[in-house]
């Protein structure tokens, strides 16, 4: 996975690809699929054409439990825009490089996207977040990217975009709008009450989850969210010229607690501490993550159909 990534390479998959597609398809949209939301590709309507990202040379396979590996070819809404749809991504905590991680955005630009709708896992960590709740992100904090850990870096491709980029417009206005706008429409018919918001994603490289102190240190430097992916793919995109649209999911709530201290603990006698929550409390793991992100996904497909008409409108 240390092979660099050329404009070559990139070209022989996306020629590779077309070769296998009807002529003339184009796919307009892109969309990831974040952990647990593969339910996302029921909203892709037929003909639909699936291509095992094994079958696409340079493609990084995803090892994660949750994510599939699977290139699906549809149309999307009531206008049938072309979408492609990423069912499984790659992670930089999977030992791959940030650059071959973010080679299926590259592709995918080459094959025509335009814009690309990412969804993700995420931890909350806005008090005023429910699990279960989606935030439309609008800005982000790339932990890796301050200390040089970037897609980015290396050679420039200067077939898709300049050296240097700005970020400060990544989060596109129009179609943060057209999410509401559909959001608004759809939670009138929703059985039970979950809410939209909108906030800033923190990338951090994982795997593990993080600390109460890392989890009070990235709310104070105001992230509202916590996650292990979505932002390289968003510079890429942005080094593409390619719109985005990235939602998270709330799958749990990070725990800012500081836990039970020493004082506690010669309080309680035997180790229970009597002033803060114990340390099992709201623990993060992977089975309520996925669990969340599967019962949600009914929510997040009803929001990239409700996204419809807005290809129109690209
Ligand atoms: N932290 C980091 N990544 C995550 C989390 C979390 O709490 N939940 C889902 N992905």
């Amino acid at each position: 996975s240390d092979t660099p990534i050329t404009f070559e390479s990139i070209t022989e998959s996306a020629d590779g690809l077309k070769s296998i597609l009807p002529p003339g398809f184009v796919p307009e949209i892109g969309i990831i699929c974040g952990s647990g939301l593969s339910a996302l590709q029921q909203a892709v309507k037929g003909p639909r054409y699936e291509v095992p990202y094994s079958k696409i040379k340079g493609f990084p396979i995803s090892t994660v439990h949750g994510h599939a590996g699977i290139l699906v070819f549809g149309f999307i809404g009531s206008s049938n825009t072309p979408v492609v749809l990423m069912n499984g991504r790659a992670h930089y905590y999977e030992g791959n490089t940030l650059q071959s991680s973010t080679f299926p955005i590259r592709v995918l630009s080459l094959l025509g996207m335009r814009t690309c709708i990412i969804t993700n896992a995420a931890g909350g960590l806005e008090p005023a977040y429910n699990v279960g709740d989606i935030v439309v992100i609008n800005d982000h904090i790339n932990f890796p990217g301050l200390a040089g850990v970037n897609p980015l870096r290396g050679p420039n491709l200067d077939q898709f975009g300049p050296r240097f980029i700005a970020l400060s417009d990544a989060y596109d206005l129009e179609l943060r709008r057209v999410a509401h706008l559909a959001w608004g429409e759809l939670s009138k018919e929703m059985p039970r009450k979950m809410a939209m918001h909108e906030g800033v994603y923190a990338f951090v490289g994982g795997p593990n989850y993080e600390t109460r102190a890392e989890c009070r240190m990235l709310s104070k430097l105001g992230a509202d969210l916590v996650g292990m992916s979505t932002v390289p793919e968003i510079i890429v995109a942005r080094h593409c010229g390619v719109r985005v649209l990235a939602l998270s999911l709330v799958t749990n709530s990070a725990v800012l607690d500081p836990g039970p201290r020493g004082d506690d603990l010669k309080l309680a006698g035997v180790g229970v501490n009597v002033l803060h929550g114990a340390l099992d409390e709201g623990k993060a793991n992977h089975e309520e993550v996925l669990e969340t992100s599967r019962n949600a996904a009914e929510g997040i497909k009803a929001s990239c159909l409700g996204l419809n008409p807005f290809p129109k409108d690209l």
